[in-house]
């Protein structure tokens, strides 16, 4: 990254008395958090109005600090900023430049507030965006998945327990069976962005302020739902990070779940998928391979990502309340929790959407007679036998044919078998027969996509909701806003 990192060098103004130390190329925190320049910028025109509205600075004070503000926004959207490293951060960055560009007025932006307060606001603002970005990604592989369940709710394939060969199920089923754990990260990220959705504004380095300051103004004009409640709370708490992480690990179990069985599926020994190039790419030295690289980095990503929530949690662990330096390791692991899944969300989707199934293995592979086992005991249930004692004549059965349950003459294990037994073997009827609620017979299937795309309905209008106080940043930015 390019940073002017030499403090001479610079040539800008020498850095502010509580900035100035022999440590600040270990102190820096620049690198990281430049990320969150347009979040700044705008909190302190938030900041700013607020300081007009009470009267601790003239209407005309206010209209040039907004204006200095954005034009620092724009020099560093064209990257003609000249960041300093030894400004320690982006906030101090920000203000020195303004002071450099407006003189004594530049020096009033940092009244009421502190970099305690700055940090955390910056870090929430950036939150908000961040969720919203994901849940469109999340939405996005939803619906993927979505599309193949639909095209496939009819198509049978074994279900698995144990990675064994259990019960017949569509492969619609199976697939929408990824589609619902996705929904409830879709929730608990809405959840998260409800609880970081209070402005820490106004709390000050922890105590507030002796001046009249307002932190409803800022925090309405932002689009937060309230302001903090507790000004310690509201410069310690990192909770709304650490709870995004820990939403962003289990997705990414999810993914993992979903990259494995496509590993799985792929493989020569289950051949349910054709090699696709949306997967992967080939082998350098092996001319046969196709390899669902795709998949397994799904799966292989979610390692860091978890890193990143113990990382962070670790970074909390034992503090004491009001900002400690410690604190400012927070941001690099949720930045690259970000990043990773992000690209792991888009990968997949396009992969999932490009996935061609073998239907004809599939149906192979689900008319192997041990999956319907379970078939055999229940109609000796409906018959009357106990379900007990009609397992264990069905298990003798198939221990006696090494499995192949169709083999032999069913009356001469049990006189109760009738002679419709042929029915029980056919696939397609067997999964007919499975339409209990939320089972895998097509018709329970047609159902359970309606579900799911109700479910897809209320994850997009929560988006939508959560997309306008977003979009507030970019409206004060581009001075939309009163
Ligand atoms: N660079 C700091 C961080 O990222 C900003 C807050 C600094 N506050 C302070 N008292 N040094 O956390």
């Amino acid at each position: 990254m390019a940073i002017t990192v030499d403090p001479k060098g610079s040539g800008g103004a020498a850095p502010p008395a509580y900035v100035t130390t022999p440590a600040w190329r270990f102190l820096s925190s620049l690198p990281v958090d430049r990320k969150l320049a347009r979040y700044d910028v705008a909190g302190s025109i938030a900041h700013v109005k607020m300081l007009a509205a009470v009267g601790i600075l003239t209407a005309e004070e206010a209209g040039a600090l907004s204006l200095g503000l954005r034009q620092i926004h724009g020099e560093i959207l064209s990257g003609r900023f000249a960041w300093r490293e030894d400004l320690e951060d982006v906030h101090t960055n920000i203000e020195v430049r303004l002071t450099e560009n407006l003189g004594p007025l530049g020096a009033k932006l940092h009244t009421g507030r502190s970099r305690n307060d700055q940090v955390a606001l910056d870090e929430r603002l950036y939150l908000r965006e961040a969720i919203v970005t994901v849940q469109q990604a999340l939405l996005n592989l939803q619906l993927a998945l979505l599309d193949q369940a639909e095209a496939h709710g009819e198509t049978p394939m074994p279900g698995y327990t144990h990675l064994q060969h259990a019960q017949p199920v569509t492969l619609g089923h199976a697939l929408l069976a990824h589609f619902w754990p996705l929904a409830r990260d879709h929730r608990r990220l809405a959840d998260c962005f409800e609880r970081a959705n209070v402005s820490p504004l106004g709390a000050g380095a922890l105590a507030g302020s002796t001046l009249p300051t307002d932190p409803t103004l800022p925090a309405l004009a932002l689009g937060f739902a309230a302001p903090f409640e507790n000004s310690i709370d509201a410069v310690s708490d990192r909770d709304y990070f650490a709870e995004f992480l820990f939403d962003l690990s289990l997705l990414s179990v999810h993914l993992s779940s979903i990259g494995e069985e496509i590993v799985l599926w792929a493989s020569q020994e289950f051949a349910f998928i054709r090699p696709a190039a949306a997967l992967g790419s080939g082998s350098s030295l092996m001319p046969q391979k196709r390899n669902p690289d795709v998949a397994e980095l799904a799966r292989g990503k979610t390692g860091r990502i978890l890193g990143d929530l113990v990382s962070l949690l670790t970074t909390l662990k034992s503090l004491p309340l009001g900002y400690q330096r410690d604190l400012q390791e927070d941001k690099a692991p949720v930045f690259d929790a970000v990043d990773h899944v992000l690209a792991t969300l888009d990968a997949l989707s396009t992969g999932i959407s490009a996935l061609e199934f073998d239907e004809g293995r599939l149906l192979a592979a689900a008319s192997d007679p041990r999956l319907f086992a379970t078939d055999l005991a229940e109609y000796l249930v409906s018959r009357g036998v106990p379900f007990r004692e009609a397992h264990e004549i069905v298990a003798r059965f198939a221990a006696s044919t090494d499995g192949r349950l169709d083999a032999k003459d069913h009356r001469a294990i049990d006189p109760r078998f009738g002679e419709d037994l042929a029915d029980l073997f056919d696939v397609h009827k067997a999964l007919r027969r499975r339409r209990t609620h939320g089972g895998p017979s097509p018709e329970a299937v047609r159902a359970q996509l309606a579900q799911a795309q109700e479910t897809v309905g209320r994850e997009r209008y929560s988006i939508s909701k959560h997309a306008e106080c977003v979009e507030l940043v970019d409206r004060i930015l581009r001075e939309e806003t009163q």
